[in-house]
């Protein structure tokens, strides 16, 4: 009962702002609540259990329920009764908080505005949205752009090198200086208080181990259906030339603008906000994102948030081109990238006459 009434509560909040901000073009910023600094942190005992008003896809929050399903969470460690009498219930619920507001977790780390589940949404739970349920038990995986096998905490120390920019790389400026071969500007924010994860790291430990509680039951080495389904169809695929950052602008100021902000920063709705497209506290451009095809891959199906796939396969590209024509921090360590396999070719920061001068040993074997 005490959880159906918390719930209530929480789905409120989350419903009375996100029903004004969305229904108008533009939200006024009456209907908005103040943004704050830091995300509010989901307390144990917060979220209930998915509300149901609706079937789940298998495992998964289905991608076409509203932003009142923001929050649902099909497993949810906090509240999971069977996690009580275990030994490791608090290194899962430990990984679930490090994944629901990363940078306010491991600020030893990072300095990036980028939280795990602003890509992984619900937590990694939500059908065509990168969802992580079932896939622990696919590691030790061929990792193509390392040239090797990646058990789950290699792949986790490589989302916190590029998604969550952990390198701290320079500025970018941009993917048009970026080609021209400008040399980056320093990063902007004092490194010398910083680690590096890897994956020893007692918060890379957690996060494997919520994503490991999300595959209990899942046969190892069998690929769940929903996995890497964030993927637009190979004959649909633009060529690279062919992409055209000036109608993604249209279509950004069009969809994406009121969620996301002129500056792409991310705007405050309801208990939610986005984290940086672009600029210094966004994924940089050695990350999954900041290639063409996966970003379009993920727009074209998990956004606009509450409309997932009006957008056309090209729209979704052009809108992408557009993202990865802003600044973002550079990987350091690209060059030592796609050593054994290929180079692919929507790899935007790749090749690049700059790649040179900003080369080094990449931390990560
Ligand atoms: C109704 C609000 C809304 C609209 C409109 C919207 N988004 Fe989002 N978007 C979000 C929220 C909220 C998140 C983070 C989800 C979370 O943390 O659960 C997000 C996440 C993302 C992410 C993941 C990376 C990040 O920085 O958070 C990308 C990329 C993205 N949106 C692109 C787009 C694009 C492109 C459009 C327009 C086609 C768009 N979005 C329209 C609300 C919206
Ligand atoms: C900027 C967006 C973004 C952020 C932030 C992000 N990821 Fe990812 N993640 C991706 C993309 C894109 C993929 C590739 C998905 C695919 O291949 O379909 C991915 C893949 C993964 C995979 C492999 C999934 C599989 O099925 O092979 C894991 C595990 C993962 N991410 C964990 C994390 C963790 C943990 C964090 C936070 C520390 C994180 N991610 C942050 C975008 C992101």
């Amino acid at each position: 009962m005490t959880q159906i009434t918390r719930r209530g509560v929480a789905t409120m909040v989350v419903i009375l702002p996100l029903t004004t901000a969305l229904g108008c073009s533009a939200p006024s910023r009456e209907s908005v609540p103040p943004a704050v600094e830091v995300p509010r942190i989901p307390q144990t005992g917060e979220f209930g259990p998915a509300s149901h008003t609706y079937e789940l896809v298998g495992p998964l929050v289905p991608k076409t329920t509203t932003m009142v399903t923001a929050w649902d969470l099909p497993q949810n460690p906090l509240t999971d009764p069977a996690l009580d009498i275990r030994q490791d219930a608090d290194l899962i619920r430990q990984g679930f908080q490090l994944f629901t507001n990363t940078p306010e977790a491991t600020p030893r780390f990072t300095t990036s505005g980028m939280t795990c589940a602003n890509c992984h949404l619900n937590q990694g739970q939500r059908e065509l949205a990168l969802p992580l349920v079932g896939t622990s038990g696919m590691f030790p995986e061929y990792n193509n752009r390392a040239g090797r096998n990646f058990s789950l905490e290699d792949r986790i120390v490589g989302c916190f090198y590029r998604s969550e920019n952990a390198v701290h790389g320079p500025d970018n400026g941009g993917l048009a200086a970026a080609r021209s071969g400008a040399v980056p500007s320093p990063p902007s924010v004092n490194t010398d208080t910083l680690v590096l994860p890897n994956v020893a790291s007692q918060e890379v430990i957690a996060l494997a181990a919520y994503l490991r509680y999300l595959s209990e039951g899942y046969t190892p080495g069998e690929d769940p259906p929903w996995r890497k389904k964030n993927r637009i169809l190979r004959e649909n695929l633009l060529p690279i030339d062919a992409l055209d950052p000036q109608r993604g602008e249209a279509i950004y100021t069009e969809l994406c603008v009121n969620c996301h902000g002129p500056e792409g920063q991310g705007v405050q709705v309801g208990d939610k906000k986005a984290g940086p497209l672009w600029g210094p506290r966004s994924w940089n451009d050695g990350a999954g994102m900041a290639r063409f095809y996966t970003l379009a891959g993920f727009v074209r199906y998990a956004m606009p948030y509450l409309d997932p796939g009006i957008l056309s396969d090209k729209d979704a590209q052009h809108v992408s081109a557009f993202i990865i024509s802003k600044p973002r921090p550079s990987y350091p360590y690209k060059t030592e990238d796609y050593q054994v396999e290929p180079l692919p070719v929507d790899a935007a920061f790749y090749g690049l006459d700059n790649a040179e001068a900003v080369s080094g040993h990449s931390p990560q074997p």
